[in-house]
C-alpha cells in the first residue's frame, strides 16, 4: 500500500463539517507544507453548483482560520474540483471514477461527512465502480449506528470494501492536543503510574460541558441524546486512555487493543442501577451568559423526551479500577464550555496536623481539555508565617499551562492532525470497530436500563450544571463535582 495518499475525496464537501473544520483543516495544512506534492481535493456534495461557486464557498471558511491570506486561500481553493452526486445512484459514481481517473496507484483517502444513512451506498458505489482497492482509505465521522446491532451493520457494509486496517472511525477528541498528552503523562513519566490505580485514586471525573444548545441539529440530535451523542464516542474515549493498561508501543495496535479491553470491562447498568448511577436531564429556559435562552422543547417545537444532560457512575471492572467510580457529566447549556478529567486521590493515610486554619485535602489532578489546555495538580502546602498554636494549611496548584508554555506553536484544530494521520496511513488515533462495538455495548444497557425503569429526562435551568439529581448521585458517595 502507498504510504501517503494523493487524491482526497470529501463526501458532504458542502456540509457544515466541511466549512468549520475540514477545509480550514487541509488549508492549514496545505500552507505548512505538511501535505504530498501533487495533492488534489475533489469535493462532493448534492447540490449541483458550479466549480466558481464552490471555490467561493471554500475561501468562505477559510477566512476565520489564522493562517488565512488572500491569494494562498484562493489557490488553494480554486485548486479543488467539485462533483455533484447523488449517492442512492450507484451509476453516478462512475463520473467520479473518470474525474479520478487511474489516481488510484497513487492512493485515494475518502472522507465521509454526511448523515450515516449514506455511508453504505457511498461504499456501495466506490466499490461498483472499481475505486476501491489496497491503496484507498475510509473516513467516517460519527454516528455509527445507533446501537450495537446497527453499528455492526455500518461496519459490516464498509468492511466488505474496507480491511480494517483501512477504516479511519473519527473521533476528534483524540486529535485534540491535551488528549494525547494525558497518554504521555501517563507513560512518559514514572511519577503517575505507581499510583494511577484502586488504591491511590478515590475516583475519576470526567466533565464535558458546552453552552450551546440545539444548534439548529433537529433532525439529528432529537431522539439521540447526549448520552449516544458524548458519552458512547468522546467520553469513552477519554475514560479508556485514563483507565487502560500500559501499552507496549505507541502504535495503533497496541494503544486500541489496550483501550478495548477498558471499554470491555465496563459494568453494564440494569434497571436497579440505573436510577442510582444515572441521570437524565433537559434543558428549560434560562440564561447563558446574561443572555435568556429557550427551552429544548421550544427549540425542537415539541415536547420530549431526549436528553440534552446525562450524569453516570461507571465502573470499571477489572483488578486496577475495582471499586473506583468514574463519574462522566455531560450536557448541553450548561454555564460554561468546560471539557477536563479531574483525578481525585485518596486522603493521606492518617494526618498528623492539627490545622489552626484550613484542613487537609486530598490531592487532585485535572487534566483540562478546554477552554484551556492545561495540566493541574492540586496540593498541599504550609501558609508562610511562624504558626504559633497550630498550622496553616493551604492548597496551591502545581500548573502546567500548554499554552503558555508552547506559546510559539499554533493551536492547532483537532481535524488537522487527523486528516495529516488519515492521509498517512496512521490510524493510532482512530477508533477501531471493536471499541465502538464494546462502546455501544456498554451504552446499549443503560438505555435498555432507562427504558425498563422509564428514567425520566428532568428538566434542568438553561445555565447551571444540569438537574439536582445528579449532585445527589455524586454526594451520596461523600464526593461533589469540580464546579
Ligand atoms: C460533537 C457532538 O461530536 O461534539 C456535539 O455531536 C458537540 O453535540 C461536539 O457539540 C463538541 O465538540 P467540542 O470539540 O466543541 O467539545
Amino acid at each position: 500500500t502507498v504510504e501517503r495518499t494523493k487524491t482526497f475525496v470529501l463526501f458532504g464537501a458542502t456540509g457544515d463539517l466541511a466549512k468549520r473544520m475540514l477545509f480550514p483543516s487541509l488549508y492549514n495544512l496545505s500552507c505548512e507544507g505538511s501535505l504530498p506534492d501533487g495533492f488534489r481535493v475533489i469535493g462532493s456534495g448534492r447540490t449541483a453548483m458550479e466549480t466558481a461557486e464552490f471555490h467561493d464557498k471554500v475561501i468562505e471558511a477559510l477566512k476565520p482560520t489564522d493562517l488565512y491570506d488572500e491569494a494562498k486561500a484562493r489557490k488553494f481553493a480554486d485548486a479543488i474540483e467539485y462533483y455533484a452526486l447523488d449517492t442512492d445512484k450507484p451509476e453516478e459514481f462512475a463520473g467520479l471514477k473518470t474525474m479520478i481517473g487511474d489516481a488510484e496507484k497513487d492512493g485515494i483517502s475518502y472522507y465521509l461527512s454526511t448523515p450515516p444513512s449514506v455511508f453504505a451506498p457511498v461504499v456501495a458505489g466506490l466499490e461498483a465502480a472499481g475505486l476501491t482497492g489496497p491503496h484507498t482509505r475510509i473516513a467516517m465521522e460519527k454516528p455509527i449506528g445507533h446501537d450495537l446491532e446497527s453499528s455492526r451493520e455500518v461496519n459490516a457494509a464498509v468492511g466488505h470494501a474496507f480491511p480494517e486496517d483501512q477504516v479511519f472511525r473519527v473521533d476528534h477528541y483524540l486529535g485534540k492536543e491535551t488528549v494525547q498528552n494525558l497518554i504521555v503523562m501517563r507513560f512518559g513519566n514514572a511519577l503517575f503510574e505507581p499510583v494511577w490505580n484502586s488504591r491511590h485514586i478515590e475516583h475519576v471525573q470526567i466533565t464535558v460541558a458546552e453552552t450551546v444548545g440545539l444548534e439548529g441539529r433537529v433532525s439529528y440530535y432529537d431522539g439521540v441524546g447526549a448520552l449516544a451523542d458524548m458519552v458512547q464516542n468522546h467520553m469513552l474515549q477519554l475514560l479508556a486512555l485514563v483507565a487502560m493498561e500500559p501499552p507496549a508501543r505507541y502504535d495503533a495496535t497496541s494503544v486500541r487493543d489496550e483501550k478495548v479491553k477498558v471499554l470491555r470491562a465496563l459494568r453494564p447498568l440494569d434497571s436497579s442501577t440505573a436510577a442510582s448511577n444515572s441521570v437524565r436531564g433537559q434543558y428549560g429556559s434560562g440564561a447563558i451568559d446574561g443572555q435568556p435562552v429557550k427551552s429544548y422543547a421550544e427549540e425542537l417545537g415539541k415536547p420530549s423526551n431526549t436528553e440534552t444532560f446525562v450524569a453516570v457512575k461507571a465502573f470499571v471492572d477489572n483488578w486496577r479500577w475495582q471499586g473506583v467510580p468514574f463519574y462522566l457529566r455531560t450536557g448541553k447549556r450548561m454555564p460554561a464550555k468546560v471539557s477536563e478529567i479531574a483525578i481525585q486521590f485518596r486522603q493521606v493515610p492518617h494526618s498528623i496536623f492539627t490545622p489552626k486554619r484550613g484542613s487537609l485535602l486530598p490531592n487532585t489532578m485535572v487534566v483540562g481539555l478546554q477552554p484551556d489546555e492545561s495540566i493541574r495538580i492540586a496540593m498541599m502546602v504550609k501558609q508562610p508565617g511562624l504558626d504559633r498554636g497550630g498550622i496553616e494549611l493551604d492548597e496551591v496548584s502545581l500548573d502546567v499551562s500548554l499554552a503558555a508554555e508552547f506559546d510559539k506553536s499554533r493551536r492547532r484544530v483537532a481535524y488537522e492532525r487527523l486528516l495529516l494521520d488519515l492521509i498517512e496511513g496512521d490510524n493510532t488515533l482512530f477508533v477501531r470497530r471493536d471499541e465502538i462495538e464494546a462502546a455501544w455495548m456498554w451504552i446499549d444497557s443503560i438505555h435498555r436500563a432507562w427504558e425498563a425503569s422509564n428514567l425520566p429526562a428532568r428538566t434542568y435551568t438553561s445555565g447551571t450544571w444540569g438537574p439536582g439529581a445528579a449532585q445527589g448521585m455524586i454526594e451520596r458517595d461523600g464526593a461533589s463535582w469540580r464546579d
